[in-house]
Parts: C-alpha cells; structure tokens; sequence
C-alpha cells in the first residue's frame, strides 16, 4: 500500500477548491453534503453562497427553513439540506454548536451514514474512518481487482475493508485523495494511467473496461404532465405554491403542476388546481430528467381575473425574485417557456 506516494501526488496535484482552503470542520461538513450527489463545478458558487450566509452551525440551526431551501435551490436532491438543518440544531442542543469529534456522536446525526460520518470524520477531525463514494468505489475496485457488480453486498463489504486500511493512517489525506484520484485520474471510461501514482501496485491496471463493470441502470420511467403559470392581475407575480410532504419536490415551491404515469388530458386538470381560474393557453413544452424520472410537461398560462378565485395556499411571487424561495430548477424551465423574457 503505497499511502506515501498517495499523499505526496495528491499534495502537488490536487484541484485549489473552497473547502480546501479551511480546517473549519463545519464548512468541510457543508460541502462533503453538497458534493454528496453533485458535480465539484456546480457544488462550488453554492459552497460559497451557503457558507457566507450561514457561516457557522449556531446561523444555520437558527435558520428558516424556506431560507435554507432557497439557497438550495438548483442543487437537487433537496431532503439533504433538511436534513442539514435538523443536524445542525441537534449540535446546538447536545454538542454546544460544534461538530463532535467522534465517529458514534457523528453517526448518530441526521443525514450521516457510513460515507458522511467518514469523510467528516476523516476531513475534518483525522479520525481513522474509510469515506466510500463512488469515487473511491472505482479507484479500490480496480487497485485491488475487486472483481464483479458493485452494488453486491460481497464488493461492498471488500471495498470497505480495502477503504478502512487505506485511512488507518493520515486519513484526512488518504481519504481526499483516494476520491480526487477518481475523479481526476482513475475515471470512468479513459483512466490516466500513466499519470497514477499508484500504478505499479495496480492489480487493474489494462482492465478499466471491466473494472468495475458498467452499472445496469434502468432508464429513468418517464412521467407526463402539466405546469401551469398564472399571472397575477395587477402586479408582476406568479403563483406557487408549497409542494406536499410526499411525492415529487417535496415540500419546494412550484408552479401549480401535475406529472403522473397517467396524467389528465387537455385542459381539464387545471380546474381541479384552480377552480374558476377560466381560460389558459398553451405556451409550449419541458422535458426535465432526475435521476429516477423523465418529465415532460405541457405548459400552460393564464392570467388572475382581477376578483377572481384563487386556490388556499400559495403566494405571489415576482419572478425576478425567485431565488428567494426554494424552487427546483424545472420551475426555472418552466417560466422560460411560458413568460416573455422581460417578465423573467
Ligand atoms: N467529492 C466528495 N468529497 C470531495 C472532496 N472533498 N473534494 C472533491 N470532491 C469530493
């Protein structure tokens, strides 16, 4: 296990990124959350909007909820920063509003499973835990010629073991540059192997094609559906209103909208969101991929009758203010197709 030449190559190669630059294990927390499910390059501007409006974990417990939303918003996978907020108050009540430095204190915070534990653990606080993401996944799968489907409980159980002995010593570094070496080195499709610093003790080395095998993902079902923008009568707002715990966007705020397997045809679902809303057009199309769903939506825009109806809950909101509130980005999408770019 050559853990030196590790260090020694992540030490002058590594990427100059935010979370680098500081020993604060709250702000190291924040971004191994953020990075958890998205790409370096879009997880930096949030890093730095989140941390500079929230700069420690006593601003964060002490947030509103739609606050912490709004500037999630874009990012995806939205449960995490509930899940953020709900840890950073237990670690006011029991920790004093500091990140204990303890692998079982750490586990027992919501949103910290085996990867989130050991990568703060490890980042933050040199604890000797392994950190597996998928990055790590790949890089030990071939170092090792761990053979076979990744997601057995067999492989996992033999990366984990091959992660723990990597981060026995100097985890902080090993664990770092174990995942910036997958994902700038040992990547998927063309690894840069002669650029490795472990290529000689490579056991995979010719076989990237084969290890790890390609995942057997199944497409993503598509849903179909409606999104409807009302415009309000006498001012520059739009409505949305506050998604349902369950289901699609949770708890977000979204333009009125419906995706199903079976969605209503034409226009008369718009009567059971907006009861007397009366006449709206068709603006055009959205198609929005998630991970697990294939969305493709009829926009559709009405203007408020000055004393018209409108449904219980909901709000007006100007456009141009949207990155106030918690939207996802279909919202963003959406707007696109059915306003004239002066009202975006
Ligand atoms: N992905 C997960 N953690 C990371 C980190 N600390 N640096 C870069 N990419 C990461």
């Amino acid at each position: 296990m050559d853990r030196e030449a590790l260090i020694r190559w992540f030490e002058t190669h590594r990427r100059d990124l935010p979370w680098r630059r500081t020993s604060d294990p709250y702000a190291k927390w924040v971004a191994e959350v953020m990075l958890q499910q998205t790409r370096v390059d879009t997880v930096v501007p949030y890093y730095e909007r989140f941390l500079a409006r929230f700069p420690t974990v006593r601003d964060l417990a002490d947030a509103e909820p739609d606050s912490v939303r709004a500037l999630w918003s874009g990012l995806g996978y939205y449960r995490r920063a509930q899940l953020m907020l709900a840890a950073a108050q237990r670690i006011v009540q029991q920790h004093g509003g500091r990140l204990p430095p303890d692998a079982g204190a750490l586990r027992a915070l919501p949103g910290f499973g085996p990867y989130m534990t050991g990568a703060v653990g490890s980042m933050a606080f040199d604890l000797p835990l392994p950190a597996v993401d998928g990055n790590v996944t790949r890089v030990l799968s071939r170092l090792h010629a761990i053979e076979g489907p990744t997601d057995t409980a067999g492989h996992r159980r033999q990366v984990q073991q091959r992660a723990a002995e990597w981060a026995a010593e100097r985890p902080a570094a090993v664990n770092e540059a174990l995942i910036e070496l997958g994902a700038t080195v040992c990547t998927p499709r063309t690894p840069r192997c002669p650029a490795c610093p472990l290529q000689r003790a490579c056991a995979g080395r010719d076989r990237a094609h084969e290890l790890p095998p390609p995942k057997r993902r199944a497409a993503p079902k598509t849903w179909t559906g409606h999104g409807l923008v009302v415009r309000q009568a006498d001012g520059p707002g739009i409505w949305l209103e506050q998604r349902g715990r369950e289901g699609l966007f949770r708890e977000l705020w979204c333009v009125p909208l419906v995706a199903d397997a079976t969605p209503p045809a034409g226009s008369a679902w718009i009567e059971t969101v907006w009861p007397g809303l009366g006449r709206a057009e068709v603006r055009g199309r959205v198609v929005h991929v998630l991970t697990h769903r294939r969305l493709e939506l009829t926009v559709w825009f009405a203007r408020a009758a000055r004393d018209g109806t409108r449904p219980a809950a909901g709000r007006w909101v100007d456009p141009r203010e949207l990155d106030r509130w918690g939207t996802p980005a279909l919202v963003h999408k959406i707007l696109k197709v059915a306003l004239p770019p002066l009202f975006r």
